[in-house]
């Protein structure tokens, strides 16, 4: 059996016009010398169907510049719905129909995401003054349990996970699912994670980052869009838990991930 872990996240970005059947086929050739673990996305169909449901959703932007969605307890049932039941559920479907023995699951399932509960965020209102207000249900990923992953990779199954955590008091929290991407490859002491989105990888200066190392991805963060700094940041973390190297990549090439394992499509982040 392999024994080099490979993390890969598919952007809801990619998932908006179908899982692309290129990154399904590339999937089963990756799998056969990497226990494989994916993790998806999927912000904008919560937006859609929390909106046709008549609830209106808010963004808000940290000190830091980083931007996320208010999640009211409202909000997070809708999230959980769309996460942890549609999205993750047709992905499931999706690789088993390529004959890939995909197995869903959230980070409540196996208590494979523990989270905190921020009680109080400090965020920027719209004239960029710093305020605090009520915490909401997003949560900052403290321990990740690998186990769950492990037994079913251990079986044959690539398990699909979800973006949900959940905190000492059991409830379900949304957490930002390039960073559970990270924290997961990190547990698992993967070779490689590989961030698929919707375009080739980071873009500086109007060009393609082929390579850039740690310390560089730190300095770049506050020069990069609000989609791309969550991947870039991610990164940083993975990097720093001892994970390899970080791919972010176009998840709809002809072999996306094959082309990212060979350094020859995205963008590379290494450590040094
Ligand atoms: N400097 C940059 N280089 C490349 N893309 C950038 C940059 N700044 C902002 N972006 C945006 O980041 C987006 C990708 O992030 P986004 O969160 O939209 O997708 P995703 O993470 O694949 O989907 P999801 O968040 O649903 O999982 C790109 O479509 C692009 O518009
Ligand atoms: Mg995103």
């Amino acid at each position: 059996m392999a024994d080099r872990f490979l993390v890969v996240k598919v952007g809801g970005s990619l998932l908006k016009s179908g899982f692309p059947p290129t990154l399904l086929k590339d999937l089963k050739s990756a799998a056969l010398n990497h226990r494989l673990t994916l993790v998806h996305g999927g912000a904008a169909l919560v937006t859609e169907t929390a909106q046709k449901m008549g609830k209106e959703q808010k963004f808000i932007v940290s000190p830091d510049g980083m931007k996320s969605r208010y999640t009211d307890r409202e909000t997070m049932e809708v999230y959980t719905m769309v996460m942890a039941g549609k999205i993750n559920k047709q992905v499931v479907a999706f690789l088993q129909s390529g004959g890939v023995n995909a197995i869903g699951l959230s980070g409540a399932d196996g208590q494979l995401l523990r989270a905190s509960r921020k009680k109080k965020l400090i965020i920027l209102d719209e004239r960029g003054r710093k305020v605090a207000i009520e915490g909401g249900y997003t949560g900052k990923i403290e321990e990740v349990n690998p186990q769950p992953l492990r037994c079913l990779m251990d079986l044959g199954y690539m398990p699909v996970v979800a973006p949900i955590a959940v905190d000492d008091e059991f409830q379900l929290l949304n957490v930002d699912s390039d960073r559970a991407a990270a924290y997961i490859a990190k547990a698992l002491k993967a070779d490689c994670l590989i961030l698929c989105t919707d375009v080739e990888g980071l873009i500086l200066n109007g060009a393609l980052v082929k390579r850039l190392k740690l310390e560089e991805a730190r300095e770049n963060l506050p020069k990069i869009g609000h989609g791309m700094r969550k991947k870039i940041y991610a990164a940083v973390e993975a990097l720093e838990g001892g994970v390899r190297e970080v791919v972010v990549t176009k998840g709809a090439l002809e072999t996306p991930l094959t082309s990212a394992l060979n350094h020859e499509a995205g963008t590379l982040i290494v450590p040094q």
